[in-house]
């Protein structure tokens, strides 16, 4: 019989197998979920931060994504782990992906992943404390923008790419958005979780108001 052989090398193998900093955080001081529009696969990032020094304290990740992905996670949580906010963003999947030791090419965009969700964890810190350096005033390009992170569980595409958003409107500080699903339908809440949380935390928004099609 031929041995079976991982297009993997053994660090990558180690991570995967023995991933570091796995798991939810309760009452995080921020998180990101992140989904690869090449394989639909997601990950989320939770964040402690130590508000004088603006250094990360815990971070933890949890992967619904390939061996890569998982591997990725791992180590970058472990790259960024007592580093500043500013210092873990500058982390590349570059970086990461040489820390592991390389990855094969078809591979690379799980690492990419990874590091744009930790990206997204840092900004939804700084937005969630009014650290963001220029305030764009929301308006409908950039709530389509946020919601373009937002998976869609039955395709896992994103809402928008897959015309999960009926309707949408800001008006006075106040964003409706109407997705095309039923309010009983067994995704119902977790779209209104995910997209309460990508547009709660807009400077200028004081309400977020999220109908089905019922
Ligand atoms: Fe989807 Fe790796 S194939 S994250």
């Amino acid at each position: 019989m031929t041995k079976m052989k991982f297009p993997y090398n053994e660090i990558v193998l180690e991570h995967f197998r023995d991933p570091k900093n796995v798991g939810e955080m309760e009452n995080p001081d921020a998180k990101a979920t992140e989904g690869s529009p090449v394989c639909g696969d997601m990950v989320t990032i939770y964040l402690r931060i130590d508000p004088k020094e603006l250094r990360i304290t815990d971070i933890k990740f949890q992967s619904y994504g390939c061996a890569s992905n998982i591997a990725t996670g791992s180590i970058i949580t472990e790259m960024a782990k007592g580093m500043t906010l500013e210092e873990a963003r500058r982390i590349t999947w570059k970086q990461a992906a040489e820390a592991l030791g390389g990855l094969p090419s078809i591979k690379m965009h799980c690492s990419v992943l990874a590091v744009g969700c930790l990206r997204e964890a840092i900004k939804d810190y700084e937005e969630r404390h009014g650290m963001v350096r220029e305030r764009i005033n929301t308006d409908e390009a950039v709530v389509m923008e946020r919601l373009k992170h937002v998976m869609n569980p039955l395709t896992g595409l994103d809402m928008v790419e897959t015309n999960l958003v009926k309707d949408m409107t800001i008006e006075d500080g106040v964003i409706e958005v109407t997705i095309d699903l039923p309010s009983d339908h067994q995704f119902a809440a977790n779209l209104r979780a995910e997209v309460l949380e990508k547009l709660d935390a807009l400077w200028d928004i004081q309400e977020v108001k999220i109908n089905f099609t019922d």
